[in-house]
């Protein structure tokens, strides 16, 4: 890391966990995480989810067939565990270095997870395939039970499905994503070096307040969704605070304006365009500029056991306003991005050779 009055260069990030989507929405949103990220984690719930190494291929192929022109980025593909995953070609399919790692959505939990794992019993053999493979287990943490009230689902889930789990396998790897909690953030500290977490700049920005300031904001709505000040605190301190078991995944789910403004608008944010300077400003907020570097740039890879990036971005504290919205193609028409309307103080600087 080098610093000069009001610059940060930091090694190449990678985003930790991202949803590119498909079609005409890849196409739209690819360039966003490729202007920072050399390497995104690709989750796999499209419809149909990506459950084969073909699928996977096929999907890899089209993410890069939508990169704008000279950029480098790897996708990092995932695979979608279903209640009848097949353990052997799993393994198979990460031995030949296409899956990076699989997902496990409990079923029903977020967008697209209808053809989640019911019951972790369905999975073992996978889950077996997994811990002896060190291949890692990427974990939307909620409880689907109706009764446990939406606030409480990730701690729920942790008590209930995460400790167990662990205890049964307790070498298996896992990254419990986009953690929302100071239940989260405690199990993560305590566990071995196998269980690491991924934090999003929302929940490092805004608590769940945010989701009714003045009336419904639909542009806030994901899930996890926010939880209270206390818990964004203990958020910030992790993120901030040199633990090698916490790194940057944006969580960037982008959904066109109508699916978000609606009866039953969907759960995402689509934080892409502002993500890395989001993070740079929380950062900056806790005074622990010094420790971006490793949170959004090293600690992931060494998780994955993938080598460090070797370029550089630069940030500028230089404010800026994020724009209402962003154009999509038709018929989807616009998106909102993470922070429209406000004014962030940092900005990545174009790389040398881009026309900005
Ligand atoms: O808010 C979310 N959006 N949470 C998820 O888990 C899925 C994601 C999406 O795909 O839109
Ligand atoms: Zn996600």
């Amino acid at each position: 890391m080098t610093t000069a009055p009001d610059t940060l260069t930091i090694r190449r990030p990678d985003d930790w966990h991202a949803h590119l989507r498909d079609g005409a929405m890849l196409g739209r949103v690819a360039g966003y995480t490729a202007r920072c990220f050399a390497r995104a984690i690709v989750m796999p719930n499209l419809i149909p989810p990506v459950t084969t190494a073909q699928a996977a291929l096929d999907y890899r192929a089209r993410i890069l067939a939508a990169l704008p022109d000279g950029a480098s980025f790897e996708p990092l593909m995932t695979c979608y565990l279903t209640d009848d995953c097949d353990a052997d070609a799993l393994a198979r399919a990460h031995g030949d270095g296409i899956f990076v790692a699989a997902k496990l959505y409990p079923a029903h939990a977020t967008t697209n997870s209808e053809f989640g794992v019911s019951d972790l019993a369905r999975i073992r053999p996978a889950l077996e395939r997994m811990q002896r493979m060190s291949m890692p287990l990427l974990i939307h943490g909620e409880v689907t039970d109706p009764a446990v009230d939406i606030f409480d689902r990730e701690a729920v889930f942790i008590e209930r499905v995460l400790a167990p789990l662990l205890a049964d396998m307790p070498g298996l790897k896992v990254v419990l994503e986009h953690v929302t909690t100071e239940d989260a953030v405690e199990f993560v500290a305590a566990a071995g070096s196998n269980v690491a977490a991924t934090i999003t700049p929302h929940h490092l920005m805004i608590n769940r307040n945010a989701l009714f300031d003045g009336g419904m904001r639909p542009h806030m709505f994901c899930l996890p969704v926010a939880k209270r000040e206390r818990h964004r605190l203990a958020l910030r301190a992790a993120a901030t605070s040199g633990d090698q078991s916490f790194f940057l995944g944006t969580d960037t789910a982008p959904h066109a304006i109508a699916a978000k403004q609606a009866g039953c608008g969907c759960a995402g944010i689509f934080n892409a365009p502002t993500a890395l300077e989001c993070y740079a400003q929380v950062f900056d907020e806790e005074d622990a500029l010094g420790r971006l570097e490793g949170f959004a740039s090293e600690f992931g890879a060494r998780f994955y056991d993938l080598p460090l990036n070797q370029g550089s971005i630069t940030l500028a504290k230089r404010a800026w306003s994020v724009p209402e919205t962003i154009a999509l193609p038709p018929p989807d028409e616009e998106i909102v991005p993470f922070g429209a309307g406000e004014t962030l103080d940092w900005r990545v600087e174009p790389a040398e050779g881009d026309s900005a």
